[in-house]
């Protein structure tokens, strides 16, 4: 659907590598471009029209993130440069004041590196223990596992709600709850979820949420940290400078702002922020159901088709997302990758940034096939031909 929104696919390219970033439509390079052409003062410092613009729009994207995850307050939302940044600014801005010495960390072995390094660091740092929830015997997380994983020292569990590579859609809200009943708090990695289905974050009730703009037809450089309002007001900024400080003087006594200024520190990623509230709108305007009851059609039709190729090895065929990791019997993933480039297909082929996974599914390496709205079963026909090719393995030598 609405591909005629995306100039790059007059390029001829079947993308399907919408896990690591989305095609971006022309309304976001158009939003851009008027900021820059037209409007391109700072944020929050001036006294003059096009300044004065620049607050509103970057204030109304602020808002509409609020209203696209349903958070309680503007307050809730903060401005990063991804949701890396997010996570780390989380993990040492609050988690790193929370927890004490001995207190225990519960992530999974599907986690991408963004929601383990930091927590790895944070763990040397204080002294704190970190266990892993089991995965079940699809490499998916259940609610079980996790309260099987669950001991008296555990405070924060921190998961992706949908994995990179599995692509499971987690059991998220239950996990929250039971998590609450014993004091526990959770930090949800919504990269893979919040651009393909309804995240409420009332709802789920999560302490923290982060995600991504660039995988979500938005900018690259902007991400977003949702974070309840009592939390946030107890998180240190890591970042120091102009834009959130409300004074300071020659002897150091300074007076920082309030939440979300406070964690946004200089001069911020306007043109980026405001193109991604264009971004949104056109997002809800085509609405989030439909991408991802679309996303789910795709991947049961990629799946069957690819189940009919007799050296392909499935390893998620029963995760919900629309994500499909597979292998070529006897050929390197890369190798696949670059054979599928032949034919102008986008796919990833590696480890994708989940680099402990690897000891579950007991292989290194794997293709995967994410999809957007955007892509098209006649897409995946084509795809499906293309691994077909009786000659495929004398052309990848
Ligand atoms: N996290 C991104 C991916 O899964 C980069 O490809």
């Amino acid at each position: 659907m609405n591909r005629e929104d995306f100039p790059i696919l007059k390029n001829n390219i079947i993308y399907f590598d919408n896990s690591a970033t989305t095609l971006k439509p022309k309304i976001l390079v158009d939003t851009l471009s008027d900021y820059y052409m037209n409007y391109s003062a700072n944020a929050h410092r001036g006294d003059y029209d096009i300044s004065l613009k620049v607050d509103e729009m970057y204030e109304g994207t602020r808002e509409f993130v609020k209203k696209f995850i349903n958070a309680k307050s503007i307050r809730e939302i903060v401005f990063t440069s991804g949701a890396t940044d997010s996570l780390n600014k989380i993990i040492f801005g609050f988690f790193k004041y929370y927890l004490n010495e001995g207190d225990e960390i519960l992530l999974s072995k599907a986690e991408h590196a963004s929601n383990l390094l930091p927590w790895y660091e944070l763990v040397e740092e204080k002294k704190l223990n970190l266990s892993y929830i089991d995965l079940d015997s699809n490499y998916c997380l259940t609610l079980e596992n996790v309260k099987k994983a669950i001991t008296n020292k555990t405070k924060v569990i921190s998961l992706a709600h949908i994995t990179n590579v599995v692509g499971d859609i987690r059991p998220i809200k239950e996990i929250i709850k039971y998590a609450h009943s014993l004091g526990i708090l959770v930090l949800i990695d919504g990269a893979q979820s919040v651009p393909h289905l309804k995240v409420d974050v009332q709802e789920l009730d999560c302490d923290f949420l982060t995600f991504s703009a660039h995988k979500m037809c938005g900018p690259t450089g902007l991400g977003i940290i949702y974070g309840k309002e009592k939390y946030l007001n107890n998180t240190h900024p890591i970042i120091f400078g102009g834009g959130m400080n409300a004074s300071f003087d020659e002897e150091g006594v300074r007076v920082y702002k309030e939440i979300p200024q406070v964690l946004e520190a200089g001069t911020p990623n306007i043109a980026d922020v405001i193109a991604f509230g264009s971004i949104i709108k056109y997002l809800e305007s085509i609405g989030i159901e439909k991408i991802s009851n679309y996303e789910k059609e795709l991947k049961k039709y990629a799946v069957s088709k690819l189940k009919q190729i007799k050296d392909i090895i499935i390893y998620n065929d029963s995760t919900e997302s629309g994500i499909l990791t597979f292998n070529m019997r006897d050929v390197f993933a890369q190798d696949l990758a670059i054979y599928l480039n032949k034919y102008n297909i986008c796919v990833r082929a590696g480890n994708h940034c989940a680099k402990i996974l690897k000891n579950e599914l007991k292989i290194k390496n794997t293709c995967r096939v994410s999809f957007y709205f955007y892509n098209t079963k006649e897409e995946i026909d084509k795809l499906v031909e293309v691994l077909s090719n009786p000659n495929l393995k004398n052309e990848i030598i």
